[in-house]
């Protein structure tokens, strides 16, 4: 997170909190502006904004009030011609823009603001759902997906103890095109914000064969996928946890395998096994878990556990504000 910090101050971002009268987001707004982290905007009543705050110095952060703005109605025209089809209309499109959410996603579709971070008080669907309606995929990205650095104290794992997990917050239960899709992402996720080289494995509970069933069928057809439109990426699959993970298991089930033994992108086959998987890896194993990290937006949005403290609202604003800068 550190490295992740000096990054982010290095070339700082705009980035928006639209739970702005949430206590813990008013704490964290002012230690990002006191640290240089990002330029913060709290999104919400001032006069709440104010309250909240009491004696918390907000110097260094902008407030913006969506029902103030000059840009409410502007945006609220812009939505509608972009939902009508969906049955929105004027009034709703406005209402709905109102909303601080969706203010902060027609800010940043609008180029006036770079990413946003929610959640504290929000759940994930919606925080997410105004960024799919309005920010949508990159282009060439077919699907919003999610991924966890996990840094394991045992450095005999992944890249010394780091390794990204995905997807573990948003696709319940991903076709093979969507694992494949999922894995590119989170390659990616892994050069920019990790700084790892990735090494890929597609996992199931059978290694190249060893289980026959149509869940297993879905990683072989997803591995081939993803061979296809990422041929330069290290992968293989499909392979069990410990033959990804443990050198000597790794050799013995995949035998000449780039990644068995060695990977640091383990891609879980659906929502269950990834949730699932995250949760123990950070209990049992003592790993900090940094994420959800959505990856596959046009634009950075990222969503906060509602169990989160201020110093995690800090650091998915330093997270965002440097996938903000890759997206240049
Ligand atoms: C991400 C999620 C919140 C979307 O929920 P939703 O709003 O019910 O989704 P919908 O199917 O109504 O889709 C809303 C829009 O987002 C788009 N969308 C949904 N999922 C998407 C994805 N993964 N990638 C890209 N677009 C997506 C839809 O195409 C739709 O767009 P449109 O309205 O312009 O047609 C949903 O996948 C979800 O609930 N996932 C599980 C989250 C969870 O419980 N996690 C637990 C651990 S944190």
């Amino acid at each position: 997170m550190d490295v992740i910090k000096k990054k982010a101050m290095g070339e700082r971002k705009k980035i928006l909190l639209p739970e702005g009268d949430e206590p813990r987001t008013v704490q964290a707004a002012s230690l990002i502006a006191k640290q240089g982290i990002a330029d913060v905007v709290l999104l919400g009543s001032e006069e709440k904004i104010r309250k909240v705050a009491g004696e918390t110095d907000l110097a260094g952060a902008r407030i913006i009030d969506p029902e103030k703005s000059e840009h409410l109605q502007e945006f609220a025209n812009q939505f509608y011609e972009m939902r009508k089809d969906k049955g929105v209309t004027q009034e709703a499109a406005l209402a709905t823009c109102k909303d601080t959410l969706y203010f902060a996603v027609m800010m940043i579709k609008n180029n006036l603001a770079d990413g946003m971070v929610s959640g504290a008080i929000h759940s994930t669907g919606d925080t997410l759902r105004p960024a799919l309606q309005v920010i949508k995929t990159a282009p060439g990205i077919s699907i919003v997906s999610s991924s966890f650095i996990m840094e394991v104290p045992d450095e005999k794992y992944g890249e010394k103890g780091v390794l990204i997990f995905a997807d573990c917050a948003i696709n319940i239960n991903p076709t093979a095109d969507e694992l494949a899709a999922i894995a590119v992402a989170s390659a990616s996720t892994a050069k920019s914000l990790a700084g790892i080289e990735p090494k890929i494995a597609m996992l199931s509970f059978s290694t190249k064969g060893s289980a026959k069933h149509e869940l297993v069928d879905k990683i072989v057809q997803a591995t081939a996928k993803l061979k296809e439109i990422a041929p330069g990426l290290m992968c293989d699959g499909e392979l069990q946890a410990d033959a990804a993970l443990v050198e000597s298991v790794g050799q013995l089930k995949s035998p000449g395998s780039p990644v068995a033994g060695h990977a640091n992108v383990l891609i879980f086959p659906d929502l269950q096994a990834g949730n699932i998987g995250y949760k123990l890896v950070q209990r049992l194993a003592g790993a900090e878990a940094i994420g959800p990290i959505c990856q596959g937006l046009a634009r950075p949005v990222n969503d906060l556990s509602r169990g989160c403290s201020v110093e995690d609202i800090v650091s998915v604003v330093a997270i965002t504000a440097v996938q903000a800068q890759n997206m240049k």
